[in-house]
């Protein structure tokens, strides 16, 4: 059974849609760098061992990234899921798990990097926009994408309607990568990932199907 340790930072409802979905797959942790968060209930609640490692309590960053890289390590994860986890990693921790690591990022990348993507999509003016699950890599959102969902923009929409709409989306696609890393039709190599045409063309992942009304 694929072991999987996630790392969150806040509500924990990406977390809660991965713990519902009857993947084949055994949480073996879940790790958040704040205390008192949701998802930690969330996980304490369905019996997966929770811990903070509060970044607010190192005096640096790599102090910090170390500390989590030893309470990761100790967990043996085959798959470390950066479900809402807002800190950035340095290189030497992503080098001690590359090919072991996927984020899910709320915008369609390579566009929207970074902080604030629904606000950075709405002032843009795309008319599309999503999620996308990658490999996580040494440059900030920048690894190999696995996944993406696409939703529409709507007249009218400001950031919570947009994010509300992304976030359905995100529910679907995460627990849909790690089922198909847990059965072997994503693998992640350090740096690439391959992945099987039964996972890339899911006609629920179309860009088609997904937007609803329709566009004319
Ligand atoms: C999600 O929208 C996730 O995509 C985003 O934070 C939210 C966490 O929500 N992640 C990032 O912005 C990472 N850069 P959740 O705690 O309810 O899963």
């Amino acid at each position: 059974m694929l072991r999987v340790a996630v790392l969150i930072s806040g509500r924990g409802s990406n977390l809660e849609a991965l713990l519902k979905a009857a993947l084949p797959a055994t949480f073996v942790g879940v790790i958040s760098n704040r205390p008192g968060v949701g998802g930690l209930a969330l996980a304490a609640a369905q019996g997966v061992p929770t811990r903070v490692i509060d970044h607010k309590a190192f005096a640096s960053r790599e102090a910090f990234d170390d500390a989590l890289a030893d309470a990761l390590a100790a967990l043996n994860p085959d798959l470390i899921v950066q479900a809402g986890f807002m800190r950035i990693l340095g290189s030497r921790f992503v080098q001690r798990f590359a090919g072991r690591m996927i984020n899910i990022h709320p915008s369609l990348l390579p566009a929207f990097p970074g902080l604030d993507t629904h606000g950075q999509a709405l002032r843009a003016g795309v008319k599309l926009h999503g999620c996308s699950v990658h490999l996580v890599t040494e440059a900030l959102d920048a690894g190999p994408i696995i996944a993406q969902a696409v939703v529409p923009v709507l007249a009218g929409d400001d950031e919570s309607a947009l994010a509300a709409r992304v976030l359905i989306q995100e529910h679907r696609l995460l627990p849909a990568v790690v089922r198909g890393v847990a059965e072997g039709s994503v693998k992640l190599l350090p740096g690439s990932v391959v992945i099987s045409p039964t996972l890339a063309v899911e006609p629920a992942w179309t860009t088609s199907a997904l937007v609803s009304p329709p566009l004319r």
